[in-house]
């Protein structure tokens, strides 16, 4: 069956590509919430409802196993959903949030053991402000190491700067939200691209940040992950192409997803 790409937009496209390089024979079906982007500026309840609306919509053409490439649907609805929304059974949802948190402090996917010194002393997280305030990124990472200072960034703005591809407003938006994490922690050991939006600006928070500071890549972490997950879950794979849903309008949609993946794709709406 072919696995499930969910983004409130065109962010998840980073993923996407991400997944597609790393596992080129697999089938994907991507959905962005074009119609009702961005999530980040939501409360967890909307986050919610619209998140579980998406995966239903995933489920029901046919994939069983669903990546939220969304750090706001991960962070406001992934906990929730597993509680008490999926059905027992074969479906499954995974975010983009933990394998970060797992990559930076070296455990496998699912390893519970009690958090230990891990050498990560800080970490900065650039986020959209639904993420940040969800406190999801502490949260997780206290359960796997102990004494990191976190220090959240909200980056208001950015994601629609993005969408609307108005690189000059992203990058002033990227130094502005850069500064302003440097005043609290003016030498991050760490910094996490937590929105998948932000890969587009990668080389101007590259720049912007300090050159010791060790930046990850969301997309890579999450595709490693996503191929480890697939070879102890065999039944997620299916031979095929990628299929493209939105919620939006296909004709706008269109265009400006070929920022994300660097080439045009047939768009359909759900
Ligand atoms: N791409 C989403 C994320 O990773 C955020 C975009 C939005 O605000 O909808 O958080």
């Amino acid at each position: 069956m072919p696995i499930g790409v969910f983004d409130s937009g065109l962010g998840g496209l980073t993923i996407l590509r991400a997944l597609q390089k790393r596992l080129p024979e697999q089938a994907f079906v991507y959905l962005g919430d074009n119609e009702n982007t961005p999530y980040g500026t939501r409360d967890a309840y909307d986050v919610f409802d619209l998140t579980t609306k998406a995966v239903q919509t995933l489920f029901d053409k046919g994939c069983e196993l669903v990546i939220l490439a969304c750090n706001t649907a991960s962070a406001s609805a992934l906990h929730r959903m597993q509680v008490s929304w999926l059905q027992k059974g074969e479906q499954r949802v995974l975010g983009v949030f933990v394998p970060m948190i797992e990559n930076l402090t070296m455990r496998d996917w699912g390893d519970n053991a009690p958090p230990t010194h891990t050498g990560l002393e800080n970490v900065a997280v650039f986020a959209t402000r639904s993420t940040i305030e969800s406190g999801a990124f502490p949260r997780e990472m206290k359960f796997r190491a102990r004494d990191v200072e976190i220090v959240g960034q909200i980056c208001d703005g950015l994601v629609d700067a993005i969408e609307a591809g108005d690189m000059a407003q992203s990058e002033t938006l990227v130094k502005a939200h850069v500064a302003a994490l440097l005043e609290v922690l003016p030498t991050p050991q760490s910094a996490v691209l937590g929105c998948t939006h932000y890969p587009i600006v990668e080389d101007i928070f590259r720049a912007a940040l300090p050159a010791q500071t060790k930046l990850l890549s969301q997309p890579q972490i999450v595709a490693d992950a996503t191929a480890d997950y697939l070879d102890r879950h065999e039944r997620y794979c299916e031979i095929g192409t990628t299929q493209y849903f939105t919620t939006g309008e296909v004709e706008k949609v269109g265009p400006l997803a070929e920022l994300f993946l660097g080439h045009p794709v047939r768009w359909q709406k759900v």
